[in-house]
């Protein structure tokens, strides 16, 4: 039987955060382990590049990204596992997809449009402070997918679209020089797909509601204390499917755990009673993961190493691949 083949890449524009490892990284690696599928996950470093233009910043985030897949237990021998900017072959086909992408397309990807709406909401010019590499960002993304012949995309709701258009741009560019492209598809993690932050809305960088994964415990403890919760007394009983904090326990508890929870909180739990407890599931969650991380990033010259065995293996698929393109091209 032909293995499928599933590909994902996390940006490097902030920490790690518990939505990012709930909604990604964590049904990426159980796809790692699945023997039928061939797994190809990266750093999207040149995606990073749209929003991070300082050098230092781009680096610690980079290694961040590749410390926390490998700390999470990526196993680089099974998956292949590579920065992007290391495979220049996807920056090739990168311009010739923008051949065949209708500038409309672009125009009503989300990351552009909403910036459009934000700056039309403000007053200010449409295109205000938009790079021509966010503008093209989903562009790149379906070169990233599409070299790799990808089958499965496991990403958040927010990146469908993306996916989206990386089959349509397969589709315009196999119907001018017959089947060359697989269609790739996405593949969301329902239950799961939106981890409130400490706010209640998506935990997101952009609203800077996270809670890093590999957060120290006391700062872990205050992050948590920070979580919104309504005027109740511990004796009143509270409703567990609008709390942050049972969502949150949720994901770090065991089934058991969660079925006390879920109890204490129709008979009466304290806030505070509450949050401690989340912090005790999630700190003996991320505690020895955290000490790997802690490892790693204190050692960048094999984390890069890591990397370019990645992309001497990812190589050997997007050179001969890139190849055929090009002679179908005629180029
Ligand atoms: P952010 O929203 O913090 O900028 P990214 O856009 O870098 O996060 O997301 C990287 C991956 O993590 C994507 O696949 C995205 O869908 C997923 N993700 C991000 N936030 C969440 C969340 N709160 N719940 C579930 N998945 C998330
Ligand atoms: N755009 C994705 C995000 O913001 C990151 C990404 C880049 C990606 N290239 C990809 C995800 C290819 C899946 C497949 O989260």
């Amino acid at each position: 039987m032909m293995k499928k083949q599933v590909l994902t890449g996390i940006k490097p524009t902030g920490r790690i955060h518990l939505g990012n490892y709930i909604g990604a990284i964590k049904p990426a690696l159980r796809l790692a382990e699945n023997v039928s599928y061939n797994t190809a996950y990266f750093v999207a470093d040149y995606h990073g590049l749209t929003k991070v233009h300082d050098q230092h910043e781009m680096k610690e985030l980079s290694y961040g990204v590749t410390a926390a897949w490998l700390a999470l237990g990526l196993n680089p021998d099974r998956a292949i596992f590579y920065r992007q900017s290391d495979v220049p072959e996807i920056f090739e086909l990168s311009w010739i997809l923008a051949c065949f992408a209708p500038k409309g397309i672009m125009n009503r990807a989300h990351a552009y449009k909403s910036m459009v709406e934000d700056n039309q909401n403000s007053g200010r010019e449409a295109d205000a402070g938009v790079n021509m590499g966010l503008f093209t960002y989903p562009i790149l993304m379906a070169a990233d997918i599409l070299l790799f012949q990808t089958e499965l995309v496991p990403v958040g709701k927010d990146q469908i679209q993306h996916v989206e258009i990386a089959r349509d741009l397969a589709e315009n560019f196999n119907k001018q020089y017959g089947e060359t492209f697989v269609l790739p598809e996405y593949i969301i993690q329902e239950e799961t797909s939106v981890l409130p932050g400490l706010d209640g809305r998506k935990m997101s960088k952009s609203y800077n509601n996270t809670i890093p994964l590999f957060e120290e415990p006391k700062k872990l403890q205050k992050l948590i204390n920070k979580i919104k919760t309504d005027s109740s007394t511990p004796e009143e009983p509270k409703d567990t499917e609008s709390s942050v904090i049972f969502s949150l326990y949720k994901e770090f508890a065991t089934s058991d755990q969660v079925e006390e929870m879920r109890g204490r909180f129709q008979g009466g739990i304290g806030w505070g009673e509450a949050k401690k407890e989340l912090f005790g599931v999630m700190n003996s969650f991320i505690e020895e993961p955290r000490s790997k991380y802690k490892e790693l990033m204190a050692n960048p010259h094999l984390l890069d190493s890591i990397l370019q065995m990645g992309a001497i293996k990812a190589r050997e698929k997007t050179i001969p691949f890139m190849k055929e393109i090009k002679r179908k091209i005629g180029i």
